[in-house]
């Protein structure tokens, strides 16, 4: 899809304005592991500098981003990049100190090239963002992009974007993004903690 592009380039733009390295950073959908390898080469040193922690349900995700990684980033970078085959519900079990995280990225949906009936929820995705804003620190950012067009996509979109809507305003920023020509495009939200 064309406007694919747009979204990614405008991310990555957000992620590198927000990511120093030795930043600890979490991908909470890491699926085919290109979010994950991005964040990873932002927040990751050669001198055991920074963290990234990626989630995913599906233990074909886990592997094929354990393979990109493996290809992507140097021998050191590697051992710096912890991922857990779990929901991302469980965020706040793996990861205890609070205020501490730079970005967590979610990018939901299925996972592209698999099984398209296995996508994430609801319950699980809004439970998982609700452990981002506690572990993400002030002047760090939560970012999800947001599909519409599967079956349950845009209750999830609805369910997180009220979510955002209802953030302390004097404690975050929360902004969406939209194509204003693309009716079923992707929905990217940023929020910024304050
Ligand atoms: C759109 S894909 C992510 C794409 C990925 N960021 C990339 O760069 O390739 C969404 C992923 O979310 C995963 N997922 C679905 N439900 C989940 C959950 N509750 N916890 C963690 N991951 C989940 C799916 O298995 C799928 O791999």
């Amino acid at each position: 899809m064309l406007f694919a592009p747009t979204f990614y380039i405008l991310i990555q733009m957000i992620w590198r304005q927000v990511i120093s390295v030795g930043d600890t950073v979490v991908d909470a959908t890491c699926g085919n592991g290109h979010d994950t390898a991005i964040l990873a080469k932002l927040a990751l040193g050669e001198n055991n500098e920074g963290v990234v922690h990626g989630f995913d349900l599906q233990s074909s995700a886990i592997e094929k981003t354990s393979s990109l990684l493996d290809k992507e980033l140097s021998t050191n970078q590697r051992k710096r990049v912890y991922l857990h085959h779990t929901c991302h519900s469980k965020l706040g079990q793996v990861i205890k100190e609070k205020n501490f995280v730079s970005v967590v990225a979610f990018n939901l949906g299925y996972l592209p090239g698999g099984e398209k009936g296995i996508t994430t929820a609801s319950n699980t995705t809004v439970e998982a963002l609700m452990c981002a804003t506690s572990l993400v620190k002030h002047g760090g950012i939560i970012t999800l992009v947001s599909y519409i067009g599967h079956p349950g996509g845009r209750d999830e979109y609805e369910a997180v974007r009220d979510f955002a809507t209802r953030l302390a305003s004097d404690k975050w920023i929360c902004s969406h993004w939209e194509l204003l020509n693309r009716p079923l495009c992707p929905r990217l939200l940023v929020l910024l903690k304050k």
